[in-house]
């Protein structure tokens, strides 16, 4: 197949109604944080094993299309055997992989980040497509303060993240391409807005003047919410509303997907602004859908505890949060599902 063949293949299967991504990417240092808050030990092999047990959890490939590992996860195999790539496989699932290397600070932009990785990045590309991933995912990320994030930090990380997206299509790799503001301050939502969307428009110029293919690569926005410590919070029809507006202003038609990161929200708000958006705008152009971490894995995690006795329970809470986020890419959830 061609690089081409690749890449429209790729689309074709993570772009699928009432499915979404998970997220399963976290750096060993955010990883031993997650597992640190609910008491398990974090080292390679309860690693190996928590990450097994979501992709082995039955049924989850009705929900979920594509997974985005670490590249520790992509040389690791289940207790039979089994490359972890492979049980994804499988189930239906596209594995992809978190090729950025983090975060550095913007030189001349205190409180600024610029992503780091790009130094090698078609030869590791290649190493990872040997080993079966066939989409990436790169994180920008813009703090939201008086003074940030700057001019400098806006344009550095598009040029950042575009020219990731452009390495990767050579590749034949889909590019997730993901400028997250964050939700940490006590911003208003009004604020967000006003950043996402310098901050998105910004991105798509970069990707014009970078000649990526804009119907081969995915969006990973943040949604548009109060800062975690504003006092005044959002309804989910008015963070639908406000996103949806950025959206419409900044990403091209041409796009097939865009899939939220759930950046700090908790596990119901991400299901219910998610299904908001959906419910409230039909004809958009482009699929709304969710691409989680924490708002798929808290539940999980906190019920595993690292031991094989819950690891039944584990998959249960897992697959529910899978589930209704699929209805939520439908517009079909409703906040009574979470009992039950
Ligand atoms: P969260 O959904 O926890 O924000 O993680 C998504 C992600 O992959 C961040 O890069």
């Amino acid at each position: 197949m061609s690089t081409q063949d690749d890449l429209q293949a790729t689309i074709r299967d993570m772009v699928q109604r009432g499915k979404g991504i998970l997220a399963a990417d976290e750096s060993t240092p955010t990883i031993t944080k997650r597992f640190q808050a609910v008491g398990i030990e974090c080292n390679e092999e309860t690693r190996r094993t928590y990450r097994q047990l979501l992709l082995s959890t039955p049924g989850i490939g009705d929900y979920i299309a594509g997974v985005i590992l670490f590249e520790e996860t992509l040389g690791q195999k289940a207790d039979d055997g089994t490359p972890l790539v492979e049980l994804a496989r499988r189930a239906g699932i596209v594995p992809g992989i978190k090729v950025d290397k983090g975060l550095a600070g913007l030189a001349n932009a205190p409180g600024d980040k610029v992503t780091q990785g790009l130094d090698g990045l078609p030869e590791r590309l290649a190493g990872y497509k040997a080993q079966g991933a066939r989409f990436a995912k790169w994180r920008a990320v813009y703090a939201i303060g008086p003074a940030n994030p700057t001019r400098l930090a806006i344009e550095t990380n598009a040029e950042v993240l575009a020219r990731y997206a452009a390495i990767c299509q050579e590749a034949g790799i889909v590019p997730i391409v993901e400028p997250e503001v964050l939700i940490d301050g006590d911003h208003d939502i009004e604020q967000c807005e006003t950043v996402t969307e310098a901050v998105q428009h910004e991105v798509f110029h970069a990707l014009k003047r970078h000649r990526v293919q804009l119907e081969y690569m995915l969006l990973k926005p943040n949604m548009v919410v109060p800062g975690k410590a504003c006092a005044a919070k959002a309804p989910p029809e008015e963070v639908a509303e406000r996103t949806v507006r950025v959206m419409r202003r900044t990403v091209a038609a041409a796009v097939p997907s865009v899939n939220f990161l759930s950046g700090g929200l908790t596990p119901q708000e991400a299901s219910a602004f998610l299904n908001a958006m959906n419910r409230d705008y039909r004809n958009l152009p482009w699929l709304l859908s969710f691409s989680y971490a924490r708002a798929l894995q808290e539940p999980p995690m906190a019920t595993w505890q690292g031991k094989a006795a819950n690891a039944g329970a584990a998959q249960a809470a897992f697959i529910k949060r899978a589930r209704l986020n699929g209805l939520a890419q439908r517009g079909e959830y409703q906040a009574a599902m979470e009992q039950g």
